[in-house]
């Protein structure tokens, strides 16, 4: 059995905007957990988001049973995608089975693993993904594919929970048998009618949108798009059937005319007001007064954060915004706001990760390009990870996953 350490390195949030390499104790393993060695690390914006968020104002702290330390994810493990070898599992006994713990997933030590931890967890500090040694959710995580590198899967975690979760949990759009089978058929991929349905992923240079656009094709779904002309070839090359630069003056009517004015459903992974705009100016046409609008007929606007939705349509459009977060089937803080444990959300969480084990080993499943140790002296680790996160912040990273070696 492989000798484990009692310290690890761990990224730390401190304060608002600081986030420190500490050392501190291996946490303990909760049943229904492992331990990992880590062998890669991908950075998401989320993770310089929560080290910078300054916290809750009064009014909310108040309404919410945290400290104002942990309100501001003080003392928490940074860090959500990660790659490497699994070190010791305690699985899931029959007699303490919880019903927000499944144990369908196998893993062994030695195994090479790749998911997704929660980092800045301030209900669980010790949770993040940003350390030497980690503690994950079994249920949540995927064996990585021989022909897949630590980096590559590194990128994949989020990615996998958060374009899921759009499509087919909160966006409830259909989940085809070829997934459910698993058996990698493509004849059956293929059997799709010419009158497909038009989804836009709007975003689909993003870490989420690029792997929505493989999730969106697979299921049979005609994709449009939108990046920057330097990511037109990625994204066609992920399968996207029509792609436009979001900075077209004439963007709006180009997505309708490509879908023939008939979209019902948008995921946006940029989600700002004014890609709230696009993304519901783009819908097809059905007044809110028709009889139509109910079911299958509602035009459905799912996001990744929650921006504002423009004044005076003339479609009726529902919003749906989501956190990753409750795939991890337990209740947790965000914000200013205690969101409670949602089962079925973790039941889905654990639903996609195994698909996309699977289509990952049948070489189905690209991930998103990476960058390893993208700074100027090349440098890996934690240290690394700190440059990498700057670089996030001026919003100079395209097209690619800042990745880092550990
Ligand atoms: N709710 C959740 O659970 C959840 C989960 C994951 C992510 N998120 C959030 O979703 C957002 C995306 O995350 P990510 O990791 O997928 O992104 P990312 O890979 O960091 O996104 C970078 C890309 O954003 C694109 N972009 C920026 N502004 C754009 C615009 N106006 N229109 C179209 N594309 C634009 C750029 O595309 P070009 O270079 O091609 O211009 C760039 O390549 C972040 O805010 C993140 O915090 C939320």
């Amino acid at each position: 059995m492989a000798q484990i350490p009692e310290t690890r390195t761990a990224l730390v949030k401190m304060s608002p905007g600081q986030a420190s390499i500490t050392t501190q104790s291996i946490p303990a393993l909760k049943p229904g957990f492992m331990l990992v060695r880590v062998k890669a690390l991908a950075l998401n914006p989320a993770d310089w988001t929560d080290i910078d968020y300054a916290g809750p104002n009064e009014v909310q702290l108040s309404k919410v049973n945290v400290t104002p330390s942990q309100s501001r994810y003080e003392g928490a493990v940074v860090g959500l995608d990660y790659a490497g070898i699994v070190v010791r599992v305690e699985p899931v006994g029959a007699s303490r089975a919880t019903s927000n713990m499944t144990t369908n997933k196998i893993f062994n030590p030695q195994d090479r693993v790749c998911g997704c931890a929660y980092g800045c967890n301030a209900l669980d500090p010790n949770a993040g993904a940003f350390a030497d040694y980690i503690v994950v959710q079994i249920d949540l995580q995927m064996h990585i594919p021989h022909h897949m590198g630590f980096e590559e899967a590194a990128s994949l975690g989020v990615g996998v929970l958060s374009a899921g979760m759009g499509l087919f949990h909160v966006g409830n759009l259909k989940y085809p048998s070829y997934f459910t089978s698993l058996t990698g058929n493509q004849e059956e991929n293929d059997d799709y009618s010419d009158d497909r349905e038009w989804v836009l992923i709007y975003g689909g240079s993003t870490a989420t949108g690029s792997i929505a656009i493989q999730f969106a094709k697979l299921a049979g779904y005609k994709v449009v798009t939108t990046c920057s002309p330097r990511n037109f070839e990625l994204v066609m090359s992920l399968g996207a059937d029509a792609v436009f630069d979001y900075k077209d003056p004439q963007i709006v009517s180009l997505i309708r005319t490509a879908t023939s004015t008939n979209l019902k459903y948008a995921l946006d992974t940029v989600a700002t007001d004014s890609t709230a705009a696009i993304c519901v100016g783009s819908f097809a046409f059905l007044p809110k007064s028709s009889a139509e609008v109910s079911g299958s007929n509602i035009r459905l606007y799912v996001c990744l954060l929650d921006p504002e939705m423009p004044m005076n349509t003339s479609v009726e459009v529902e919003k749906r915004a989501f956190l990753g977060y409750s795939c991890f089937g337990s209740k947790f803080y965000f914000e200013g706001d205690i969101f409670p444990a949602t089962p079925s959300d973790h039941d889905f969480g654990v639903k996609i990760t195994h698909l996309a084990e699977r289509l990952l080993q049948l070489g189905k499943l690209r991930n998103h390009p990476i960058s390893v140790n993208e700074n100027e002296s090349r440098t890996g680790g934690l240290e690394g990870v700190l440059m990498g996160l700057d670089a996030l912040r001026l919003g100079t990273v395209s097209g690619r996953k800042l990745v880092y070696t550990m």
